[in-house]
């Protein structure tokens, strides 16, 4: 359908060498776009190229480093001359008991998952402002951005930041055609949750407490990430589609 065709959009997917971000390239590929890979890893970023096929490009990006993502637009630009949608998916997890969690190790997830996905934008929505042809934005929060994750206050609290900083953004940016919209995973296995279900008892609790009663796959967010990026989702903006499972409507 055309709706969903992306032939001629590039897109960015920052974290898009492995997991949930690579799960969403892939979908973004198969609907037609150019892919531009930002992660740090370069193995990772030139496997996850390989994967999409010729289409896509990786570059090294830290989103905790302005210069670096600055670095990674250019990159990006001299490679296919624009930028039409963006996925700020890169995050970091982290577990801590709230009173063994000190300033360190908050910074460490706050920076990553709610300042990088800031960094990000800012540095994307320049593009699409200047060049006044819209564009789609997506941000990676996560069902715990709504609801209390116990042992992972700071990256409750990242992700709580970046479901409100969606909604700001999609109000603001309507008026330049840009829609901005955020995409709430459940519990999907990814490296991010290899602990979880090195456990029985919360690989168990996971998995139980999902109704779908399976760990969400990388390969569940193509078709989200594609609706989201496409002419499909034209009329949403400051919304978020969650998926998990049904695990937030239990
Ligand atoms: N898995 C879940 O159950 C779940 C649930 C809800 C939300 N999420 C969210 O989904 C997103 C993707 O997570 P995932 O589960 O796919 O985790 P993952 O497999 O650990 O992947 C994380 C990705 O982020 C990149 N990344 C991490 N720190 C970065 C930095 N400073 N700069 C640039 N890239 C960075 C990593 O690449 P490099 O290390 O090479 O940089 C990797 O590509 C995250 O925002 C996460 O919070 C995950």
């Amino acid at each position: 359908m055309d709706l969903f065709d992306l032939g001629g959009r590039v897109a960015v997917v920052t974290g898009g060498n492995r997991g949930i971000g690579l799960g969403m390239a892939e979908g973004l590929a198969a609907a037609g776009a150019s892919v531009a890979i930002w992660a740090r890893d370069a193995q990772r970023n030139k496997a996850a190229a390989t994967r999409l096929g010729p289409g896509a490009r990786a570059f090294g990006c830290d989103v905790t480093d302005a210069a670096s993502i600055a670095s990674a637009m250019q990159a990006t630009l001299a490679a296919f001359d624009k930028v039409d949608i963006l996925f700020a998916n890169a995050g970091v997890g982290g577990a801590t008991r709230f009173q063994d969690l000190d300033e360190e190790e908050w910074d460490r997830v706050v920076d990553a998952d709610l300042t990088g996905v800031y960094r990000v934008v800012r540095e994307v929505v320049r593009h699409l402002q200047g060049r006044g042809a819209g564009g789609s934005i997506v941000l990676t929060a996560s069902v715990f951005g709504s609801r209390g994750l116990p042992y992972s206050p700071h990256y409750s609290a990242a992700k709580g930041g970046v479901v409100n900083l969606g909604r700001s953004l999609g109000v603001f940016l309507a008026r330049d055609g840009i829609r901005v919209n955020v995409l709430s995973p459940g519990w999907v296995a990814t490296e991010m949750t290899d602990g979880v279900r090195a456990h029985d008892k919360s690989n168990e609790a996971a998995i139980g407490r999902t109704p779908m009663r399976r760990w969400g796959e990388p390969a569940d967010f193509a078709g989200p990430a594609v609706f989201l990026a496409s002419d499909a989702s034209r009329f949403m903006t400051g919304a978020e589609l969650v998926v998990d499972g049904g695990y937030s409507a239990g």
